[in-house]
């Protein structure tokens, strides 16, 4: 038996998805955990590409069975969506379970996110205006609304009104926009009870279970740990706990459960929306990079900004998510360049440091110190880790190092196969 856990080290979108999937066969279980349709994670089968957002991963694969854990927030009809195009895929129904406890993104919480995000102006996240935000503050509130929620209707019904007599004068005082009648809500979500019925299961008790049965579990991040709403930087956050930590809050699942905890990062670095990004590179470059990395949101299209890796990002990410191992994607992408740079300190403050500041909102003040590397023509030819091109070698010996954590997984494009794994991985 084995418990996996799967989190993005960066500011999300490093090629998790990719990684689930390699590491899915050997799997019994994937769970999502936290986050919502904010995700966007791209897993490509026989040359087509399959964008999930609110799906794990694992649905492409109906032999494993796929859970959405009381931390996500859902937003029904998109799932829904999301499991008819499956269809395309071979899968007729997907092998799911959901958590009856998960909170609806509603569609008031999407237009909130919209309205507010324009009303910030400068200030502005730059949120995937997904209803996320809105959502989770409503949970904190306790005035969300649950999935079980849709199975008691008069119950529902008053939530709803309840609800929509405080966001209407929002939308009507504050945004000067035209409130939402409660009925045709009531009527649309009452509508989607008998699609989402079957898919819904104590799924707390159905992993403790499995726990017992000796069965391989992955839990599958969204976003990435710069992301989360506490050890990110905040505010330039989504509205969960994007760290390893999550699956004991959102899963039924104990901390000491948990075996392998491997971060996910490129061999450079992202980010979309706004917020500090001490390594980014603007023009040039980072235009390069972009367009070689198709770097451009699974969500949302925005084009995402690009610098170099930040190992004092990477250190940070190990710790707080307690990291066992890491996977680095996307080497392909740099192929061809002739120097490749990364972050290995700051100056901040007048000061040397390889640590960031406790406060990561204060990044923007932080002036990276870079090692050069010589860049790489090829991508690895064959399985055998020794034999992969020298330069690459250098620079994952040099990452592993300096984070002191062994790199267990190299990506090299988006196909299953370009991937090397080291021996000690397997479940
Ligand atoms: P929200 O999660 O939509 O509220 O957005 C908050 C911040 O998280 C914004 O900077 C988004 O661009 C970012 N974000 C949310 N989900 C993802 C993701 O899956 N990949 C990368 N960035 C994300």
């Amino acid at each position: 038996m084995t418990t996996t856990v799967v989190v993005g080290a960066q500011w999300g979108d490093e090629g998790k998805g990719k990684v689930v999937d390699v590491l899915a066969p050997e799997m019994d279980f994937i769970v999502r955990y936290h986050g919502g349709s904010n995700a966007g994670h791209t897993v490509l089968r026989n040359g087509q590409e399959f964008k999930f957002h609110l799906l794990p991963s694992g649905c492409l694969r109906p032999e494993k069975i796929s859970v959405i854990a009381p931390g996500m927030v859902l937003d029904l009809p998109l799932l829904l969506e999301e499991i008819e195009a499956l269809e395309s895929f071979g899968v007729e129904k997907p092998n799911l379970r959901i958590s009856p406890k998960v909170h609806l993104v509603m569609p008031y919480h999407k237009r909130l996110d919209e309205l507010e995000e324009a009303r910030r102006g400068e200030r502005a996240v730059g949120t995937t205006k997904r209803g996320i935000g809105p959502a989770y503050a409503d949970r904190a509130a306790r005035t969300g609304i649950r999935l079980s929620d849709l199975f008691h209707p008069d119950e529902f019904r008053e939530k709803l009104a309840f609800n929509l007599a405080e966001k209407n004068v929002l939308f009507q005082h504050l945004y000067g926009e035209n409130p939402m009648p409660v009925e045709p809500m009531v009527e649309e979500y009452l509508r989607m009870r008998e699609a989402i019925e079957p898919y819904m299961a104590d799924t707390g008790h159905l992993l403790q279970q499995a726990l017992r049965e000796n069965k391989n579990i992955l839990f599958e991040g969204a976003q990435g740990t710069l992301l989360d709403l506490e050890y990110g930087t905040y505010p330039y956050v989504t509205s969960s706990h994007t760290i390893s930590a999550a699956v004991g809050l959102s899963t039924g699942v104990g901390l000491r459960q948990i075996d392998r905890i491997i971060g996910v990062s490129k061999a450079y670095a992202t980010r979309v929306g706004g917020g500090p990004f001490p390594t980014e590179l603007v023009g040039g470059l980072g235009d390069h990079i972009r367009s070689a990395g198709k770097e451009y949101g699974a969500t949302t299209g925005r084009p995402r900004r690009c610098g170099w890796l930040d190992l004092v990002l990477l250190r940070y990410a190990a710790r707080v998510n307690d990291l066992t191992s890491l996977a680095i994607t996307k080497l392909d992408v740099l192929r061809g360049l002739e120097k490749i740079q990364v972050a290995v300190a700051y100056r901040y403050q007048g000061r040397i440091t390889q640590d960031p500041p406790e406060d990561l909102g204060r990044l923007s003040e932080c002036e990276p110190i870079y090692e050069s590397f010589p860049g790489w023509s090829e991508v690895p030819k064959t399985e055998q880790w020794e034999e992969a091109p020298e330069p690459i070698q250098k620079y994952i010996d040099f990452v592993q190092r300096e984070v002191a954590i062994t790199v267990d997984i190299l990506s090299y494009s988006p196909a299953p196969a370009d991937t090397l794994r080291n021996s000690r991985l397997k479940a």
